[in-house]
C-alpha cells in the first residue's frame, strides 16, 4: 500500500494545531488501513472510520476498539446527516471517476455539520513522474467541483506521504459549508 503512513498526515496535523481543534466527531472517509483514524482517536477525537472494503474494515476493527469502523460506500452512504464536525478524505476522492464527483460533494455536504470542516488530500496535476496512480487534480478542478456548496479556506501544494522513496505531489484543501 504506497499510501500507508502510520503517523497522522502532517498537513492535517498542522491544520488541527493552527486552528486549535482538539475535540469533536471525526470521520476518516476511505480509512483503508485505519492509520489516520487511530491517530485521531489518540488525540481524543470521537472517530468513525468508513471504507467500501469489507476486508479493510474487518482488519481495522481489530486495531482500535475506540473507533467506530463501518463498511460504507460514500456514493451510497448510510451515514446520518450533519453527523460529523470534521471529515478527512486522504485518498478516497481521487480514486472516484469524474461522473461521481458531484454526488460525492453532495454527500459530504449532507453528512458534515453546518459549522464543520472538510479536509481533502488528493493527487496533484503537478505529479508528472509517477506513471500509475489515481486521477490528478488542479486547484481550479477542486474549486469547480466543491466551490458551489463549500467555501474553500485553503488549498496548498504538498505531498502524499507513504511508502514510496519520493512522495507524490498532492493538494491539501480545507473547506467549510457555504
Ligand atoms: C488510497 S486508499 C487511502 C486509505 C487511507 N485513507 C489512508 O490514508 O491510508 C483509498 C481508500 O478509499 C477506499 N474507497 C474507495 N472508494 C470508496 C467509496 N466509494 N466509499 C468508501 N471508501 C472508498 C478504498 O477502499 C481505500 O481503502
Amino acid at each position: 500500500m504506497p499510501w500507508y503512513h502510520e503517523k497522522l498526515d502532517s498537513d492535517l496535523e498542522h491544520e488541527l494545531k493552527q486552528r486549535k481543534i482538539t475535540k469533536g466527531r471525526f470521520l476518516d472517509l476511505g480509512t483503508g488501513p485505519g492509520t489516520q483514524a487511530i491517530q485521531l482517536a489518540k488525540l481524543g477525537f470521537t472517530v468513525t472510520g468508513t471504507d467500501l472494503s469489507v476486508n479493510a474494515i474487518q482488519k481495522a476493527k481489530k486495531l482500535d476498539a475506540r473507533i467506530n469502523f463501518l463498511v460504507d460506500d460514500i456514493l451510497d452512504s448510510k451515514l446520518e446527516k450533519n453527523s460529523f464536525d470534521y471529515i478527512l478524505d486522504r485518498g478516497c476522492f481521487h480514486v472516484l471517476s469524474n461522473d461521481k464527483w458531484d454526488s460525492y460533494a453532495k454527500t459530504i455536504h449532507e453528512i458534515l455539520d453546518k459549522d464543520g470542516l472538510f479536509f481533502l488530500k488528493c493527487f496533484s496535476i503537478k505529479e508528472e513522474t509517477l506513471t500509475y496512480g489515481p486521477y490528478r487534480f488542479s486547484i481550479p478542478d477542486i474549486k469547480n467541483i466543491f466551490g458551489k456548496d463549500f467555501v474553500i479556506d485553503t488549498i496548498i501544494d504538498t505531498v502524499y506521504q507513504g511508502t514510496l522513496d519520493r512522495y507524490p505531489k498532492a493538494l491539501f484543501a480545507v473547506m467549510r459549508i457555504k
